[in-house]
């Protein structure tokens, strides 16, 4: 087999995770109309394509500003605008009507490809679409009519909820019709956090020109939480609209909003099913938080681990030897209690490290939580040029085992870590390859 074959097949092994994670999951896609005029565009569709191949259920709501604006420049017609919306008066809205069934129809033939050799061969997608949004006028605001210009009123949640259940993509426009039957368009943040709301959708994902967003000083904010958002300065006013509606999400109930970059023809898949992520990613204050130890966490980790220091499940580790050895400690947060905590002690010279410690809080089994503070471990362990990493076990040998580690012998341990070794405890010794 070929490097780039085996380079294909851990790349394949290491998403797998994600590719569990993420089945079932319902995600709402926000695609501004801009990516209809760049290059990513069918790459883009073709990797929502695979998201639905891959058991996700998929909402996306396109946008089509910038149709509308050449359909107007060509029709010489001028719009303005006030309070950064277009005011879409009668001839306007023809434009937009234009534009969006356009846009919509395009969408739905690059979802129908199926081609042989091309990455969309085999698949057989339903998209729908429909009367899905309720709008209503935004109406006079500081004497100023906006006209067809109108905000989300509701969202059918069953009508949407029904499609994906039988697996069709959901595909919005950025148009809604009112119970008086009139056309309005709408803001495409505002139907995406919405409906992302509305029907329960575990991710927000936003399309941007950039990377993702980034501060002051330029630097791209990987991740952050609902409440860190208002303590950013964001001066690109696009980034700071993107960044309100990521907020607006999960203060309704989205657990995470992501945004990723449509320039990057990796950046959807590598947001979704890699450790680092591409974008930024803005999660709901009680979301777990994944992080590194510090001193004042030892209180917590004692409370976390004493119990099954009893049970002989862990070593005990005096308060002293956690105070000088916290660095090493990885820990999953919510709500400031300390849910779960690893270790990683690495034998350098050995270029392998030992995973200990590793507990779930017993109120939050069931959540691989373990699981999670592992691969990041092991993928600390990379970083720090180690190709293996090894734990000594008595009773949780058969999780080690469905984590990939392999039943090993004490020879196989660094020597200091033999010359430690207690003969009492008679733990089992497991390896596993990074
Ligand atoms: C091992 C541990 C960290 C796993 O945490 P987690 O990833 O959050 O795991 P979950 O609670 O989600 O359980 C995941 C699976 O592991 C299984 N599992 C948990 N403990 C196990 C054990 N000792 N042996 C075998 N399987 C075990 C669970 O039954 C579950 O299986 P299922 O998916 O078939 O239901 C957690 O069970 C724990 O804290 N155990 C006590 C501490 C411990 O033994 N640490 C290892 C010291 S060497």
């Amino acid at each position: 087999m070929t490097t780039s074959g085996r380079a294909e097949i851990r790349w394949l092994r290491s998403a797998a995770p994600y590719i569990n994670a993420h089945r079932g999951k319902t995600f709402v896609l926000m695609l501004g109309g801009e990516i209809a005029q760049h290059e990513n565009f069918a790459v883009i569709f073709h990797d929502i394509a695979l998201l639905n191949s891959l058991g996700v259920r998929l909402v996306l709501i396109h946008g089509s500003r910038p149709q509308i604006a050449q359909r107007l420049e060509r029709a010489g017609l001028t719009t303005s605008f006030h309070h950064g919306m277009r005011i879409t008066d009668t001839a306007t809205l023809e434009h937009a009507k234009d534009a969006a069934g356009s846009l919509k129809t395009q969408i739905e033939a690059l979802l129908s490809m199926g081609l042989p050799n091309s990455p969309m061969q085999g698949s057989r997608i339903r998209v729908c679409s429909g009367n899905f949004v309720t709008a209503r006028p935004i109406g006079v605001l500081d004497g100023v009519d906006f006209h067809h210009t109108g905000k989300v009123r509701r969202i059918d949640v069953a009508g949407i909820r029904r499609q994906l259940e039988e697996g069709s993509i959901v595909l919005l426009s950025p148009l809604g019709y009112s119970p008086t039957g009139e056309i309005f368009s709408l803001g495409l943040e505002d139907i995406a956090v919405q409906c992302a709301s509305a029907i329960g959708a575990d991710k927000l994902i936003m399309f941007s020109e950039s990377e993702g967003i980034c501060d002051a000083a330029g630097t791209l904010i990987r991740q952050c939480t609902v409440g860190e958002v208002g303590r950013l300065e964001i001066p690109d006013p696009d980034h700071a609209a993107l960044l309100h509606a990521a907020r607006s999400a999960c203060l309704a109930g989205v657990a995470r909003s992501h945004i990723v970059s449509y320039n990057n023809h990796c950046a959807l898949l590598e947001e979704l099913f890699t450790h680092d992520g591409s974008g930024t990613l803005v999660a709901s204050d009680n979301y777990e938080q994944a992080r590194e130890a510090n001193i004042d966490d030892v209180g917590g980790i004692l409370e976390l681990i004493e119990p099954l220091e009893q049970q002989g499940v862990l070593v005990k580790r005096s308060r002293e030897l956690l105070e000088t050895e916290i660095r090493l400690f990885r820990l999953l947060e919510r709500d400031h209690r300390i849910i779960a905590c690893a270790a990683l002690y690495p034998f350098a010279e050995e270029r392998c490290g030992e995973i200990a410690c590793i507990v779930s809080h017993p109120d939050y089994r069931g959540g691989r939580r373990g699981q999670r503070l592992l691969r990041e471990l092991e993928q600390e362990a990379r970083r720090q040029g180690l190709d293996r990493v090894f734990v000594l076990t008595t009773q949780t040998a058969h999780w080690f085992i469905e984590q990939g580690f392999v039943e090993s012998s004490r020879d196989a341990l660094p020597g200091r870590k033999q010359s430690l070794y207690n003969l009492q405890r008679n733990s089992k010794v497991f390896f596993k390859t990074l």
